[in-house]
């Protein structure tokens, strides 16, 4: 779970630094998305890069819904009868249910996403038009419900990465005696800017900041 969750976090700390480009303008944004196909042209193939992160992703994805379930699993095997009293810290409390109904939102989000910015296919502008006029086309004001839905999949990406880094913490013994009060406050941090960063773009362009 902690490697592949990491992988994950990797490329989500490169996507909302990539997706903040385009505060730079129409032409940074359109010029970063043309070398995520082009690097490392002419010595390799194009698209090299973005096909290996594609597989790369959705090998860890596969992997992390995979140990997912082998370890609730292996949980539930662990202790066949019931508590009879729930305490708050028991895996089927509040972070089982955040990670796991959270979890399938993101999954939902993602097909959604990629129909909308990869593909085009839900998309106003559709496949043939720049990833600029995409995203703004994608979040205009008269769309508010998709905005409103990428808040919702966000907040759910955010609770899901604050428990997952500090879960990768713990699983890496870092978690122990002094340190484990400021790495619970660092998992936090590091979700909470992962939101705040993403949300940033769909936000202004539905408030005509980018247009
Ligand atoms: C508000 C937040 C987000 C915005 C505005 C956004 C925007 C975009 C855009 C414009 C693209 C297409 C890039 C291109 O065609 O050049 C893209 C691709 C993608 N996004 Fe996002 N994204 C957001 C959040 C997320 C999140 C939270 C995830 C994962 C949980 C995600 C996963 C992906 C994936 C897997 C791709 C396809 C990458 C590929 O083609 O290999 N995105 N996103």
């Amino acid at each position: 779970m902690a490697v592949t969750g990491a992988v994950l976090v990797l490329f989500l700390i490169g996507h909302m630094l990539g997706n903040l480009k385009i505060f730079l303008g129409a032409d940074s944004f359109n010029g970063y998305a043309e070398w995520l196909r082009t690097a490392g042209e002419p010595a390799l193939p194009g698209r090299t890069m973005l096909t290996i992160t594609e597989i790369v992703l959705v090998v860890a994805v596969v992997l992390h819904m995979w140990s997912a379930v082998s370890l609730a699993r292996r949980a539930a095997r662990a202790r066949p009868v019931k508590y009879a009293a729930r305490r708050r810290s028991q895996a089927s409390g509040y972070a089982t249910h955040v990670m796991r109904y959270g979890g399938i939102v993101i999954a939902l989000f993602v097909v959604w996403h990629l129909l909308d910015m990869t593909l085009g296919v839900v998309n106003p502008e559709g496949h043939a038009a720049t990833p600029y006029d995409r995203m703004v086309a994608g979040f205009a004001p008269s769309r508010w419900w998709v905005t409103a839905f990428y808040v919702i999949a966000l907040v759910m990406v955010g609770l899901h990465l604050r428990h997952g880094v500090w879960s990768a913490f713990q699983t890496l013994g870092l978690a122990r005696g002094r340190s484990h009060r400021p790495l619970r406050a660092l998992a936090g941090v590091v979700a909470l800017v992962l939101v705040v960063g993403f949300l940033a773009a769909p936000v202004a362009v539905m408030i005509g900041v980018i247009k």
